[in-house]
């Protein structure tokens, strides 16, 4: 476990395992702490600038052994590229590349400069809050099935402290690293759900998880079980369940955070796919592994839960997994079958594969109906056609309510993690409609994104309502900043922002 805290002092003075210091690309006078420790240290860094040696450029890492200079044994020189795009966003990705270093040299302890802080003009809180995001997400790993000992987390960094001079800065650099590192938890939570194989992490087990989350969080949780779903006639839910032995859950997280406004609220629904092999209209084997991911929408809202538990905004919250596994047998749906969902629309299941909108419309009724929701944000690993929109780069928002989808927006500006609008015009609304029932739940090949959202929002009416399609972005395909190969926890930071925001609103 790392310990990150904010203590005011001089860098040049810690004793920690190494000390880290920054610098803008293409800067040749240092200042505050670097130049503070350059002196110490007779001039060394200044010298290999002048040489080349270091550029400053954008996750530059330089290492130089003070030899008995200083009371730390090691300074490390981390490049923060231009100047004038220095953000918050590229200090979380190149502490995200010095947080796997430090873990690579075995530091156990170190102190770093509120790097951004200074001369680079962020605030000292937001400076503060992506470093310790950076450096803790940056040193995750998913090791737990690896028997071998240097795979083990034993040589991770246990203590890393923010030294600052300036006094008048410790408040808020403080607030920055307490919230960093309860964004850092709940980014883990969901990466390690989504890590997990499915033969671990099915409907019951991530229940079992988000159960256990939610009393240590002191959040309401309930369960819904098949029974239950039969009772409420959740068509949709249970013909996807339907051909899998592992029983389903619709689980319910509920955070109360504005007991006098019970309005003041809202959803997020996250798609919890355990599985999803396509059913009947099974998916190539060839990569088929990833969809052991395919409840990423869920992690994240899980993840999310955990935080805003911690960080009580004053709105009331709740979490919604639909958790279901979607498995071809004798027992499974069949294209052309017609389901009928728990508001009544018939559903034409043309291809089994579209699996993940059949289980967002029964939990979207469900929390309009049952809880009284007024705004839903859905999180779903949900189409092909948006990796092919918008790569592994951006996720896309959809939403017929344009102020929750302009939160959502702003929310990710906060967070880094990059969205971006697609339109929602009626003209696609026809690609859905069915011969024979109220809908169809594909929309052919072109705008299958677009296609889908316009399928869940036959079953958003009249609630404000915004859908992200993280189908690109809930994996990372390499190391990269503060991301790490495997499930990114995109967009738990996002929604920890945007329920925030709401609140703060
Ligand atoms: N879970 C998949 C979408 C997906 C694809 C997620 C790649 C992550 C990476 C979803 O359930 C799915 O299979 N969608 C189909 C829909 C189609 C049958 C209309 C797709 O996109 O091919
Ligand atoms: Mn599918
Ligand atoms: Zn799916």
């Amino acid at each position: 476990m790392l310990t990150i805290s904010a203590i005011p002092g001089d860098i040049a003075a810690s004793d920690a395992d190494a000390i880290v210091v920054s610098l803008f690309d293409g800067t040749t006078s240092l200042s505050g702490g670097t130049e503070i420790v350059d002196k110490a240290l007779h001039g060394a860094i200044s010298e290999l600038i002048a040489e080349k040696e270091i550029t400053g450029k954008h996750g530059e890492i330089t290492m130089i052994h003070t030899l008995g200079k200083l009371p730390t044994k090691r300074v490390i020189i981390l490049g923060l590229g231009k100047r004038e795009k220095l953000s918050a966003n590229v200090v979380r990705q190149v502490s995200g590349s010095l947080g796997r270093y430090l873990k690579r040299i075995g530091a156990k302890r170190a102190a770093t400069l509120a790097h951004g802080a200074g001369i680079g003009g962020l605030d000292a809180g937001t400076a503060a809050q992506a470093i310790a995001e950076g450096i803790t997400l940056g040193a995750y790993a998913f090791v737990q099935y690896k028997s071998k000992k240097d795979d083990q987390p034993g040589n991770a960094l246990e203590v890393l402290e923010i030294i600052e001079q300036d006094t008048g800065r410790m408040p808020s650099l403080k607030a920055g690293v307490v919230k960093g590192a309860l964004l850092s938890e709940a980014v883990s939570i969901a990466r390690g759900l989504v890590n997990e194989p499915a033969n671990v992490m099915n409907p019951i087990k991530m229940a079992e998880i988000a159960s256990e989350i939610a009393t240590s969080a002191g959040l309401g949780i309930t369960m819904l079980r098949r029974e239950d779903m039969v009772e409420h006639g959740m068509g949709a839910m249970l013909a996807v369940t339907q051909g899998s032995a592992n029983e389903p859950r619709l689980i319910i997280m509920e955070y109360k955070g504005d007991l006098d406004h019970p309005d003041n609220n809202i959803a997020l629904v996250g798609k919890g796919i355990t599985f999803d092999s396509g059913g009947i209209s099974i998916k190539p084997s060839g990569g088929m592994w990833e969809m052991k991911g395919d409840m990423a929408g869920g992690a994240s809202v899980i993840g999310a839960m955990h935080a805003i538990a911690k960080l009580k905004p004053k709105i009331n919250v709740w979490g919604v997994v639909p958790a279901v596994e979607n498995m071809p047998s004798g027992t499974a749906q069949r294209p052309g079958d017609i389901i009928r969902a728990m508001n009544g629309k018939t559903i034409e299941v043309d291809n089994t594969d579209a699996e993940g909108r059949l289980v967002l419309a029964d939990a979207i009724c469900y929390v309009k109906e049952k809880m009284g929701a007024k705004r839903v944000v859905d999180i779903a690993t949900l189409t092909g056609a948006i990796v092919v929109a918008l790569g592994h780069v951006t996720t896309g928002v959809f939403g017929t309510s344009q102020s929750m989808v302009d939160a959502v927006l702003a929310a990710s500006k906060v967070s880094g993690e990059k969205m971006w609008q697609l339109p929602m015009f009626e003209e696609y609304r026809r690609q859905n409609r069915s011969e024979y029932a109220d809908v169809k739940n594909t929309g052919g090949r072109p705008a299958g994104s677009i296609a889908a959202a316009f399928f869940i929002s036959e079953f958003t009416g009249g609630v404000e309502w915004a859908h992200l399609d993280i189908a690109g972005t809930f994996m990372a395909e390499r190391t990269q900043g503060h991301e790490v190969k495997g499930a990114t926890g995109v967009p738990t930071r996002t929604l920890i922002e945007l329920v925030e925001q709401l609140a703060a609103s």
